[in-house]
C-alpha cells in the first residue's frame, strides 16, 4: 500500500469513528475537519529529527515488541530533583538496560494538593518547580541519542479545578462549563448508585458541588479533578492537540492515564465503554497521521478481560494502543505469592488472547500506584475471594506470620478488599543482604516480569531494593494518601553501593545485590528469551506439579517459578534433560526425574545442546538498530 492509500484509510477509519461516537454526521464532519488541521499543523511543526524517526518505526511497526524495550518508572522530583538531574542519571538507567522512560506528571500541576500531578493545571507548560518546556526538550534529545524514548502522562480524563476551563467554568462560561458534566442532586443519585468508588477514604463519591454554577461536577478522583466531557468534540479535538504539542518536544510515548473511564452512561459503572475504544482510537489515527513514530499506551486497571479491548478488536486490531499495563497478573503475582498457589496465574497465561505483533504488555509487579485487588475480583469464587482478603492483608502485614510491611489503602476495615502499599523489597519482607529467603522472593517476583514476554518495567527505587518511605506524613510533597509510603526519593547511598563492584563482590549490600539482579535479568531476557508476546508462552502445566509452581517456555528457555515457602517438585516435560541454569551460572540441572525446587526459587533453563551465553553481571550490551 502506499502512503497515500495509508493515509487516506486513516482519515476514513477517524471519519468513521467519529460518527460511532458522536452519531450525527454533522458533528462528525466538523470534528473530521478540526483533527484534520490539528494534524497538518503539528505536521509541519515536526522537526527532521522526529520525522526520521517516524518513518523507521513506520518501516519496523514491531520496534517496541519482542525484549527489545525496559522501562522504568519515576517521579521527576523524587528521582532526580528536575527534569536537568534526569540527565545525569542517565548512566545508572543505561547500566540496567533501561530505553524507555516513563518520567510521572511533570506538566504544570494544581498549587498544593495535585495527586502527584494527575491535577493538571496546564498542559503545554513544564511544571516550574521541575523545569522549562527547553529543558523538556534538552532532555527528550539527550535520552534520545542514548537511546530512550521519554514516556509522558497524558491525563485524558480530567483537568485539575485550577485549569483555565474549569476556572471560566465557574465564572460562568457557558463554552467552558460544556467541557465537563454538571448534574443535579437527582441524576448524582442515579449514578453514583453504580459507579465504583476509587478513593473511599480520602474522596468518596464521584461528583462535587459546585456554588458558582449550583451544580454538582464529575470528579471520579479527587475533588480538584473534574472530569473531561467527551461528548463534546472540543475536548477531544484539545487532547489530541495537547497530544501531538507533547510529541513536538520529543515525548515517544503517552500513558493515557484513566482511558478506562473516559464515557459516562447512566446505569452503568462508566467504564470500559465502546466509545472509550473509539476516543483511543481516535487518538491513534491522529498519532499515525502526524507523529507515527509515537507509542500509546493504556493505563486501564481493569479486569482480565476487559484488558485486551484496549488494542483494538475486530477491524480496530492494532490501531488502538500499543501497549496496555497488565495489571491482572501483577495482581495475581502477589496473591500467589501470599497464597503459596500459583494456579491462578496459570489461569491467566493460559487464557490470554493471541495479540497482534505491534502490541504488547508493560509487565510490572510495582509501580506509582496501589497494588489494586478489584481487578480480580471477577476472577475469583468465593473461596479464592477469602484469599484475596487474605492477600491483602498479609501484604499489609496483618496476617499472622507474614513477612510483608505494606500498608491498607483506602479499606476502612479489615475485611475491605481495595489496595496495598509499599515498595516492593519491603512488601516482599528482604530485610538485609543476609537474607536469603527475602532476596528469594524478590528475585521470583522480577524474574517473573522479565520472562512474561512483555515490556518489563522497573518502578525507581526497586531496583536498589529501596525500602518504604521514611519521611513523616506530611513532611512530603502531599502525602495526602498512603501511595505516599512508595514515593521516596532515590536513595543517593544506595545508589552509589549499587554501583560499587565491591560492595557487590564483598556481599554486603542489599542495593548491590537487587542492581545486579535486574542487569542479570536483562542480559538474559535480551539474549535468550524470544517469544513475541506473553500469549506466546508455553505453559508447562502437570498434574504431577506441586499447587505452587508455575512453569512455562519462553522460547527455548523453560521458566521456573516456586511461589510456596516449601520445596516444590515439578515435572518439566519439556523433552530437555540436561540444562543450565542461566539464573546460576556454571550450574547444569539434570531434569531427568523433575526439578526440585527450594522455597521460592526461580529457574531460568536452557537446554544444553544450545551454546550458552552466561548471564553477566555487568553491564548489559544492547542495542537499538535504529540509533
Ligand atoms: C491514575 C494514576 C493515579 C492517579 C489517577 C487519577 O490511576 O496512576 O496515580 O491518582 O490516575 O489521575
Amino acid at each position: 500500500m502506499t502512503t497515500a492509500q495509508t493515509k487516506a484509510l486513516t482519515e476514513m477509519f477517524l471519519k468513521d469513528r467519529l460518527m460511532q461516537i458522536y452519531k450525527d454526521s454533522e458533528i462528525a464532519e466538523s470534528c473530521h475537519q478540526a483533527l484534520l488541521e490539528v494534524v497538518d499543523r503539528r505536521r509541519v511543526e515536526r522537526t527532521g529529527e522526529l520525522k526520521q524517526l517516524d518513518a523507521y518505526r513506520v518501516a519496523n511497526p514491531d520496534w517496541h515488541c519482542s525484549n527489545r524495550l525496559m522501562a522504568y518508572s519515576a517521579y521527576v522530583d523524587r528521582f532526580a530533583g528536575s527534569l536537568k538531574g534526569v540527565s545525569a542519571r542517565i548512566p545508572h538507567l543505561k547500566s540496567m538496560g533501561v530505553n524507555y522512560l516513563h518520567l510521572l506528571p511533570f506538566l504544570k500541576m494544581r498549587p498544593g494538593q495535585s495527586d502527584g500531578g494527575f491535577a493538571v493545571e496546564d498542559f503545554l507548560q513544564v511544571e516550574p518547580r521541575l523545569g522549562t518546556n527547553q529543558d523538556l526538550l534538552d532532555l527528550t534529545r539527550e535520552l534520545r541519542t542514548h537511546g530512550i524514548s521519554l514516556c509522558s502522562d497524558l491525563v485524558l480524563n480530567h483537568v485539575s479545578d485550577t485549569h483555565a476551563w474549569a476556572q471560566a467554568a465557574r465564572l460562568g462560561d457557558k463554552e467552558a462549563q460544556g467541557m465537563f458534566y454538571w448534574v443535579d442532586n437527582n441524576q448524582r443519585l442515579n449514578f453514583e448508585n453504580y459507579l465504583p468508588q476509587i478513593f473511599p477514604q480520602t474522596a468518596p463519591g464521584n461528583f462535587v458541588w459546585i456554588e458558582e454554577v449550583q451544580k454538582f461536577v464529575w470528579s471520579t478522583f479527587y475533588n480538584y479533578q473534574w472530569d473531561l466531557n467527551y461528548s463534546n468534540p472540543k475536548v477531544l479535538i484539545a487532547m489530541a492537540d495537547t497530544l501531538l504539542a507533547l510529541a513536538n518536544l520529543g515525548v515517544e510515548a503517552f500513558r493515557l492515564d484513566s482511558a478506562a473511564f473516559l464515557w459516562k452512561r447512566e446505569g452503568t459503572n462508566c467504564m470500559n465503554h465502546a466509545e472509550c475504544h473509539w476516543i483511543l482510537q481516535c487518538l491513534r489515527a491522529v498519532v499515525d497521521l502526524a507523529a507515527p513514530g509515537v507509542l500509546l499506551k493504556a493505563e486501564a486497571i481493569v479486569p482480565t478481560a476487559e484488558l485486551p479491548p484496549y488494542f483494538g478488536l475486530g477491524e480496530a486490531q492494532g490501531r488502538e494502543c500499543h501497549l496496555a499495563y497488565q495489571s491482572s497478573m501483577m495482581a495475581a503475582s502477589w496473591y500467589c505469592l501470599a497464597n503459596q498457589d500459583a494456579s491462578l496465574l496459570n489461569r491467566m497465561i493460559a487464557e490470554l488472547p493471541a495479540m497482534s505483533p505491534d502490541t504488547t504488555w508493560i509487565s510490572y509487579i510495582r509501580c506509582h500506584d496501589d497494588i489494586g485487588w478489584n481487578v480480580l475480583k471477577p476472577e475469583l469464587n468465593a473461596e479464592q475471594h477469602q484469599q484475596l482478603v487474605f492477600a491483602s492483608q498479609f501484604f499489609s502485614g496483618s496476617a499472622p506470620g507474614s513477612y510483608a510491611e505494606g500498608v491498607s489503602f483506602q479499606a476502612s476495615d479489615q475485611t475491605a478488599v481495595h489496595g496495598t502499599n509499599g515498595m516492593l523489597s519491603d512488601l516482599v519482607g528482604w530485610r538485609d543482604e543476609k537474607d536469603e529467603q527475602g532476596f528469594a522472593r524478590y528475585q521470583l517476583l522480577m524474574s517473573l516480569v522479565f520472562a512474561s514476554a512483555g515490556i518489563p518495567m522497573i518502578y525507581m527505587g526497586d531496583e536498589l531494593a529501596q525500602g518504604n518511605n521514611s519521611a513523616e506524613p506530611g513532611s512530603s510533597r502531599d502525602w495526602v494518601d498512603s501511595r505516599d509510603l512508595h514515593r521516596p526519593k532515590l536513595d543517593e547511598t544506595a545508589l552509589a553501593l549499587a554501583h560499587d563492584e565491591s560492595a557487590y563482590l564483598n556481599g554486603n549490600s542489599r542495593s548491590a545485590k537487587a542492581l545486579h539482579c535486574i542487569q542479570a535479568l536483562r542480559t538474559l531476557q535480551a539474549t535468550h528469551l524470544t517469544a513475541e508476546n506473553t500469549s506466546a508462552l508455553k505453559l508447562l502445566q502437570s498434574s504431577g506439579n506441586h499447587p505452587g509452581v508455575l512453569a512455562f517456555q519462553n522460547g527455548e528457555v523453560v521458566c521456573v517459578f516456586n511461589f510456596s515457602a516449601q520445596k516444590a517438585s515439578c515435572s518439566l516435560r519439556a523433552g530437555k534433560r540436561l540444562y543450565t541454569d542461566l539464573l546460576n551460572p556454571g550450574q547444569s540441572v539434570d531434569c531427568s526425574d523433575g526439578l526440585e525446587l527450594q522455597p521460592w526459587q526461580t529457574c531460568w533453563l536452557l537446554p544444553q545442546q544450545t551454546p550458552v551465553s552466561m548471564a553477566s553481571s555487568t553491564e548489559p550490551h544492547l542495542s537499538r538498530s535504529e540509533v
